[in-house]
């Protein structure tokens, strides 16, 4: 019986260090076997497929997806690789016949795998492999960060999120579906059969999954990924305050670029002027570190302007994340109303204190009706938030003297990307003051970072619906909301909890007790990373 692996997935960036050509393949990690091949073949072939853009490695490891060997049966090569310590539970994914090799050297790229390159072995029967099975709801299952599938998962996502910048929102919930179910389970899947039975996997991801197990990529994701459109999506939906409707009328106007965009004489909002500037700085992830450094901001600003509020960091830092796209904090007051106009006095304490490069408040518009909630139900939840980004000094000041130089807010912007002297006129102002690298002010001595930053305000009668709802991930709130109304008849957002069945709303003060009523075990926040 062939055992659940739990080899790890390789990291999709590993370079091909010894010969520095770039390696075209990342999902293909190859090791070609000495035995009965030799050691100058080897070295022959290894050099060969590294020219060609292969990433061959010198030492088996664990992350070796592709063991090519000439002469040997399947069993030989199996006693080889369990000879080298690994043990069965870590083979790699393919025992592969030198025919498949030098056919893949001809072609430049890895060749679908035949059963005439496989290697036979006695047993690799998919009964014999083991058949993973989850539930079928994300909130029924524990997802951490670790994920042994990552491989499939990204390419499932980039789908997903292809789909979704393509106004074919469905599509993408299938995708993501289908990158969930994988990140929860507990090993590598080698063979499809593993998959038999399990939820949420259409055809269309079978097909990709079954790609990429079977020639190591999936022509759909790696045309995706190279199309023009996605990259100019991409490119456009990194600007703050740029959704894909925006960009995709950029894009049939021909603007695939930031340089084309300014040049383009489109009048841009305040918040796209604002992406647009710390583009770079808003595309680069912000750190654990950095998270911590603004939550200390945040929480003077709070304790200034009412002591006693308190300041609850979400999203996926409180998921356990190392980084993330921004810092997303919740805050209340422990007495109901005296979270009332917290906000706007927030944001004056931070503007006031020079942390603020851009900010939109958008007010509190939830109201209870005594029918319940307004069907559907929107997504969008109604708290009185601010969608920010933050100036956030480098150095060990982390801030606190930030309100000395309030007068460099915006002064020495950096826009450092390929254009950095259109004169385009959405940007005058920018222009003016903008340093470019080129000019003398690289990215070292900027003594700042933008980082966006959310903020949020809930009475304390809603805080348990509002952390639930504001951490994430956003795919296992919407299934927490799917399993509400489909298994409970019941109504969840971000505000409360409403049993249709009963009539009523239903009172909480912990996430623990929303898991109760809605009859799930509880899961605590860092596995739910669906
Ligand atoms: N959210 C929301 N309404 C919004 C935006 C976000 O309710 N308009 C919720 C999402 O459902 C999610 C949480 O806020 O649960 C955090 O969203 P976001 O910051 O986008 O994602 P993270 O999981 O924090 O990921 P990242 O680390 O990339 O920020
Ligand atoms: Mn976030
Ligand atoms: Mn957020």
């Amino acid at each position: 019986m062939v055992p659940l692996k739990r080899r790890k997935v390789v990291s999709s960036n590993v370079g091909n260090i010894k010969t520095g050509a770039e390696n075209k393949f990342p999902q293909v990690v190859l090791f070609l076997l000495e035995r009965k091949m030799g050691a100058s073949r080897r070295a022959f072939l290894s050099q060969l497929g590294q020219k060609k853009g292969f990433q061959v490695e010198e030492v088996f490891s664990e992350s070796v997806t592709h063991v090519v060997s000439e002469n040997n049966s399947g069993d030989e090569v199996r006693t080889w690789l369990d000879s080298q310590g690994g043990g069965r539970g870590r083979t790699p994914v393919h025992l592969l016949d030198i025919s498949w090799y030098t056919e893949s050297m001809q072609a430049g790229r890895p060749v679908q795998i035949l059963d005439r390159h496989k290697l036979q072995e006695q047993q690799t029967d998919g009964a014999e492999l083991v058949v993973f099975s989850v539930p079928s709801y994300a909130c029924q299952r524990r997802t951490t960060l670790e994920n042994h599938n990552t491989v499939l998962t990204d390419a499932l996502s980039l789908l997903a999120e292809n789909a979704e910048l393509s106004d074919q929102e469905g599509r993408g919930v299938a995708f993501r579906r289908a990158a969930a179910v994988l990140k929860a389970l507990p090993g590598s899947v080698t063979h499809v059969t593993q998959l038999r039975g399990l939820p949420c996997l259409g055809e269309h991801s079978m097909r990709v999954i079954k790609d990429i197990l079977e020639n190591g990529a999936s022509a759909e994701v790696e045309s995706t990924k190279q199309s023009e459109r996605y990259k100019a999506l991409k490119v456009l939906t990194g600007i703050f305050g740029v959704g894909a409707k925006t960009a995709e009328r950029w894009i049939r106007e021909g603007i695939h670029t930031l340089h084309q965009l300014r040049g383009s004489g489109h009048t841009l909002n305040r918040a796209q002027q604002a992406g647009l500037q710390h583009y770079d700085d808003l595309n680069r992830p912000v750190t654990k570190a950095e998270a911590d450094a603004i939550r200390e901001v945040v929480e003077r600003a709070v304790v200034s302007v009412l002591p006693g509020a308190q300041v609850t960091l979400t999203g996926g830092f409180r998921r356990g994340k190392l980084t993330g796209h921004d810092v997303d904090f919740l805050i209340t007051h422990p007495e109901e109303g005296r979270e009332d106009g917290l906000m706007s006095k927030v944001v004056s304490w931070l503007e006031s204190q020079g942390f603020l490069l851009y900010q939109k408040t958008t007010r509190n518009s939830y109201l209870e009706s005594k029918d319940g909630p307004a069907r559907p139900s929107s997504n969008m939840d109604r708290f009185e938030r601010c969608f920010s980004i933050f100036k956030l000094d480098k150095d060990e000041r982390r801030g606190t003297n930030a309100a000395e130089d309030t007068s460099s807010v915006g002064a020495h912007v950096q826009v450092k990307d390929e254009d950095s002297g259109s004169q385009s006129p959405i940007l005058r102002d920018e222009q003016r003051r903008h340093v470019s690298a080129e000019d003398g002010g690289p990215e070292e001595t900027k003594l700042w970072r933008a980082v966006r930053v959310d903020l949020v305000v809930s009475p304390i009668s809603q805080f348990a619906f509002a952390l639930l709802g504001w951490t994430g991930s956003k795919l296992f709130e919407r299934e927490l909301r799917r399993w509400a109304g489909h298994e409970k008849n019941m109504s969840l957002s971000s505000h409360a909890l409403y049993d249709s069945k009963q009539g009523r709303y239903l009172r909480v003060t912990s996430e623990e007790e929303i898991f109760a009523h809605l009859g799930l075990e509880f899961v605590p926040p860092s596995e739910r990373n669906a």
